[in-house]
């Protein structure tokens, strides 16, 4: 069933059971990589709470999540301006970060936050991100862990949103 979010329609893309699968795998393989290790989660607010909450879940490892919000996107259009809201009060130096996407499209506003947690010194550093967008990236990335790799098309749903709407969907739409 198609549904309407402000002035688009949207079709289901991934369901409920695909996306929770796919989480899950991820999280079994940072659990291995991460054996003996205590990796500190980074989510990217807001379109990555359900992810990282759902992926955090999962994670039977010792961790630690911490929360910050960048944001580059109104409406359907990246405004290309990172702007850093909620700034970074998680101790860095030495750990293992794990940072949590939501969607990498243009891969604009990772590429730009990245030398600042470069500057913190982490031990390592990685990405894990329930989309992909190859088609739209333009800035070099590399992503460890991808969920989903998705056409270059509008998406919501699981905590992705339109306009602020559309982020309490259990799936994700894609916008027809
Ligand atoms: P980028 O900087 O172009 O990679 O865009 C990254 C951010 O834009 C993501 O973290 C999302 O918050 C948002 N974004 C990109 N594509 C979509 C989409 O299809 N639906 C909803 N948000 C998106
Ligand atoms: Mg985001």
């Amino acid at each position: 069933m198609p549904i309407k979010v402000h002035d688009k329609t949207f079709d289901i893309y991934l369901s409920e059971a695909e996306i929770q699968q796919r989480v899950k795998e991820i999280a079994e393989t940072i659990n291995k990589e991460y054996q003996g290790k205590r990796p500190l989660i980074i989510a990217i607010l807001n379109g990555s709470f359900m992810f990282a909450a759902d992926l955090f879940k999962h994670l039977t490892i010792d961790t630690e999540i911490s929360f910050i919000k960048l944001a580059s996107y109104k409406g359907m259009k990246s405004t290309g301006n990172v702007v850093t809201s909620i700034g970074l009060d998680a101790e860095l130096y030495g750990k293992d970060v794990i940072i949590i996407e939501d969607i990498v499209d243009t891969g604009k506003t990772l590429y730009n936050f990245l030398p600042k947690l470069k500057d913190h010194h982490p031990a390592s550093l990685k990405i894990a991100a329930l989309l992909h967008k190859p088609e739209a990236t333009k800035f070099p990335l590399t992503l460890d862990y991808v969920g989903f790799s998705i056409p270059d098309k509008f998406v919501i749903g699981y905590g992705l949103d339109y306009d602020g709407r559309g982020r309490n969907l259990k799936e994700i739409y894609q916008v027809v």
